[in-house]
């Protein structure tokens, strides 16, 4: 049986039919055209696809799309300001950590999660969180060098 949800993605509220079997990410890259968020391996082991829910980095290949009705969903689409980047894309960029960039907005999409909640999150954290995603290209010292980049200069601004 079909069901409705109504959620907002990056500010917009949205209302899309489901089969029922749809992943979060099935409904953003097919349904809504939001191909930022990355399939990777699809299988919860790589961090391609996350993106934040209510404030949490979630993978979007596992998460089921019924429960996302009333939730509020962060994509990589909605992290610029317009031309502008977010200070965590910035940060990785000028650190080098951008190559094929396919991992990028899930590890974007962590950051982003755990410098909301934990500002000051140690080197510690920040390895914790960047472990769960894979990356083929860089070497994670760039990302990890962009990631601390990030939280300076994050909090230089005190930008969310
Ligand atoms: S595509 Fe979701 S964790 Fe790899
Ligand atoms: S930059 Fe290519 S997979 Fe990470």
């Amino acid at each position: 049986m079909s069901q409705r949800v109504t959620f907002t993605v990056n500010g917009y509220e949205r209302t899309v039919e489901l089969e029922g079997w749809e992943r979060l990410i099935d409904v953003l890259r097919e349904t809504l055209s939001l191909t930022g968020t990355k399939r990777g391996c699809d299988d919860a082991s790589c961090g391609a696809c996350v993106v934040v829910i209510d404030g949490e980095a979630k993978k979007s290949c596992v998460y089921p799309a019924k429960k996302i009705d009333g939730k509020e969903v962060l994509t990589i689409e909605g992290m610029a300001d317009g031309m502008t980047l977010h200070p965590i894309q910035q940060a990785l960029i000028d650190s080098g950590a951008v190559q094929c960039g396919y991992c990028i907005p899930g590890i974007v999409m962590e950051l982003y999660a755990l410098f909301n909640k934990k500002p000051d999150a140690s080197e510690e954290e920040v390895v914790d969180a960047l472990s769960l995603h894979l990356c083929r290209c860089t070497g994670y010292e760039a990302i990890l060098e962009g990631a601390l980049l990030a939280r300076e200069r994050m909090a230089a601004a005190s930008v969310k």
